[in-house]
């Protein structure tokens, strides 16, 4: 494995040279959802790369960033299972050499559902993937349904933005007890990971979000949101210290 600033050359080859090439940026604790954006990534352009960055600027809470799973070990042993060719490895002063005093504001749908309950975290998340677009320079790069408010204005910021590379969504990918998979799954306490697929169940139910809200809120949820836009059904909910989100087509 060599590094070529920042780069960590999985394969063999030399960077990209005219390739096309496909793009999964991660913050790691990687699960088969990323893995299933990377087999994707890897059918659909000539080279793969990864990045895994766990972006201080889009957590709004401290303790939840320092709870984040790391995992790079077995993260990095993934990605070369996966044939990945290239994984980009920055650290937070390489990405942030302005100490993040120029960022990415969105000002219309950022503020709504997850934007509402978690200020400036979607300005972080703009802003560390417009760098890591403009670093890779891929065809295209790929987002998982799961976060769909994530993915919808990542989209439009790519294509305001003049980047070059698609945005491609993939569908969420689940337990097979319906929990969509996430890298915060591995926070939850037993008891908890018993009860998350309850989420799933409850957003696909017939009845109106007001009252799924209630329904969460009396199996144990602490709910954030349950709203319907985009033709989708969204949630946003606490079990115990670890926020679960997961939508659903109307
Ligand atoms: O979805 C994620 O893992 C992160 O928000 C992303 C897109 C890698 C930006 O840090």
């Amino acid at each position: 494995m060599k590094s070529t600033a920042g780069w960590l050359k999985l394969r063999a080859g030399p960077l990209f040279a005219g390739k096309t090439v496909g793009f999964v940026p991660t913050m790691g604790a990687l699960h088969e959802g990323h893995l299933s954006l990377l087999r994707r990534a890897r059918r659909e352009n000539e080279l793969t790369a990864a990045s895994i960055f766990v972006n201080p600027a889009q957590f709004n809470d401290p303790r939840d960033l320092e709870r984040y799973p790391r995992t790079l070990a077995g993260d990095i042993e993934k990605l070369e299972k996966a044939k990945t060719d290239f994984l980009l490895l920055p650290r937070a002063r390489e990405m942030y050499p302005d100490g993040y005093r120029y960022r990415l504001n969105e000002t219309v749908e950022s503020g709504a559902l997850c934007g509402a309950h978690r200020p400036g975290h979607f300005e972080g998340v703009l802003t560390v993937v417009l760098k890591l677009l403009n670093l890779v320079r891929a065809d295209r790069a790929y987002f998982g349904e799961k976060d769909f408010q994530q993915y919808h204005l990542i989209k439009e910021m790519a294509e305001a933005f003049f980047t070059g590379t698609k945005i491609v969504p993939c569908p969420t990918l689940r337990e097979a007890d319906g929990l969509a998979m996430s890298s915060r799954n591995l926070l939850l306490e037993p008891e908890h990971r018993e009860l998350a697929p309850a989420l799933y169940k409850a957003l696909r139910s017939s009845v109106r979000p007001a009252e799924i809200k209630k329904r969460l809120v009396a199996l144990g949820f602490q709910p954030d949101y349950v709203e319907e836009r985009w033709g989708r059904r969204f949630v946003a909910a606490k079990l115990g210290n670890v926020r679960l989100i997961d939508n659903v087509k109307l």
